[in-house]
């Protein structure tokens, strides 16, 4: 599914060096794509070379020098290799935006264990050995940003992806914990959070029960979810909502989860004979 480009902003990220995740699609490939158009040097990761090779040219048509790997992030244990050969190739990294995701829509009686574990590995680990890997350079530089990307179903309902919602609530709580970790070190960690994008994301997949029906008129396009998440890097913000619809929505969990919780719950509790 080609991505529609054209609505990407074009300033700021000259001479930068930047690693994104899951690029080969959705949003990970517009936020290589944008980065590419402000002026930045890519680095782009996914298991399919030849999309990978396809978003290649759209960076290197914008002027962009771009590097790609084709890599499993499933094999957490060549993580920390990739990590150090993406440090060598670029020449060091400003930006790492770990994006690459996998959905789990499937409800927790019907879920064997590897089901969850199969999507902590990409969704939770990966992000997080990919981090530990860039994380000591990146400190001895005193120097760079970390952009975690996280999802609405951490802050909506987690209704039939609860092994999906868990995996990024747990990156959400690691992000956090970088964050205040890093403050004052001149290593800057962000918090992402896109909600339904049109992307391959929603897709029928082996091991996911079929895809929710959506409204397309009602997806952010990847494009302005990129640019959205080019936009957080400029702020102190921890947390940055794709859409600000997203956010109000987020804000009236926060306000009060029991009524949010409780409202979700009467909504798909199955109807009284
Ligand atoms: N679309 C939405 O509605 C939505 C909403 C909230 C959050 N998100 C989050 O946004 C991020 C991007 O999703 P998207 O919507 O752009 O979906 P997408 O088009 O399916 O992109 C997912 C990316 O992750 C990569 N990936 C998956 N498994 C991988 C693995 N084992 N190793 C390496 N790369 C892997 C995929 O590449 P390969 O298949 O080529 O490996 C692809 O590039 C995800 O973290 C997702 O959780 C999406």
């Amino acid at each position: 599914m080609p991505v529609g480009r054209g609505h990407v902003k074009t300033d700021g990220w000259h001479g930068q060096r930047v690693l994104v995740t899951g690029a080969s699609s959705g949003i990970g490939a517009a936020t290589a794509v944008a980065f590419a158009a402000a002026g930045a040097t890519v680095g782009i990761c996914a298991r399919r070379a030849d999309r990978l090779a396809g978003v290649r040219e759209e960076c290197r048509a914008r002027g962009a020098e771009c590097h790609l790997w084709a890599v499993d992030l499933s094999r957490l244990d060549e993580i920390a290799d990739f990590g150090r050969t993406a440090l060598a190739d670029l020449g060091g990294i400003d930006v790492l935006v770990n994006n690459a995701g996998v959905p789990k829509r499937r409800t927790i009686a019907t879920m064997a264990p590897s089901d969850v574990e199969d999507v902590m590995a990409i969704n939770y680990f990966s992000p997080v050995r990919l981090t530990l890997a860039v994380l000591p350079y990146m400190v001895a530089e005193k120097h760079g940003h970390i952009v975690n990307v996280s999802s609405m179903g951490v802050h909506s309902a987690a209704y039939r992806v609860g092994a999906y919602a868990a995996s990024k609530a747990a990156l959400e709580l690691f992000t956090e914990a970088l964050h205040l970790e890093l403050a004052g070190s001149g290593v800057r960690t962000h918090l992402f959070i896109p909600g339904s994008t049109r992307s391959e994301f929603s897709t029928p997949r082996a091991g996911n029960d079929p895809p929710f029906p959506q409204d397309p008129a009602s997806l952010a396009a990847p494009d302005d979810v990129a640019n959205a998440l080019l936009g957080c890097l400029g702020t102190d913000r921890f947390a940055t909502f794709a859409t600000a619809r997203d956010e109000a929505v987020a804000t009236r969990k926060n306000a009060d989860v029991n009524a949010f919780v409780a409202a979700l719950a009467a909504r798909f509790a199955p109807s009284s004979p």
